[in-house]
């Protein structure tokens, strides 16, 4: 199933190996499923003009948009310093995630007793703007 939340969420944690996070420590991986059941992937990218750092979701996004895929189905993001900490989409990025989403898109996420939640990204970024 395309929006299996195990199989999003182990993606991410696949993509948070790569994660460029010297500056923070703070490692995150996010996994995108289209609406055609492809999987695309992103981590966090920080840099030393602190600013220009790109989060993990957006990577993932930009990625999923440049392989041509369009609409996302579900997302997972996972992150955390050493170990997996519970780790919820910053703002920027629930906006990114919405221009590609509709209301009852499903976030994954990892809670405080390690345990996969599911959300919407209407949940999650609630009156929204929209051009
Ligand atoms: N980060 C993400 O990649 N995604 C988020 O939704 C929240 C924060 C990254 C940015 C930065 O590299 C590190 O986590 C600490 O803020």
């Amino acid at each position: 199933m395309k929006e299996d939340p195990e199989a999003l969420v182990a993606a991410a944690n696949e993509a948070r190996r790569f994660a460029h996070a010297p500056y923070s420590g703070f490692r995150v991986g996010c996994a995108v499923v289209d609406e055609g059941g492809n999987m695309y992937r992103g981590c966090n990218v920080e840099n030393a003009a602190y600013p220009e750092g790109i989060c993990a979701e957006a990577n993932a996004i930009g990625t999923m948009i440049a392989s041509g895929g369009k609409r996302i189905a579900a997302i997972a993001a996972v992150g955390g310093r050493d170990e997996i900490e519970p780790c919820s989409p910053c703002g920027g990025c629930r906006q990114r995630i919405l221009e590609f989403a509709d209301q009852h898109t499903r976030v994954f996420m990892i809670g405080p007793d390690g345990e996969i939640q599911a959300h919407t990204i209407g949940d999650l970024l609630p009156t929204s703007f929209r051009l």
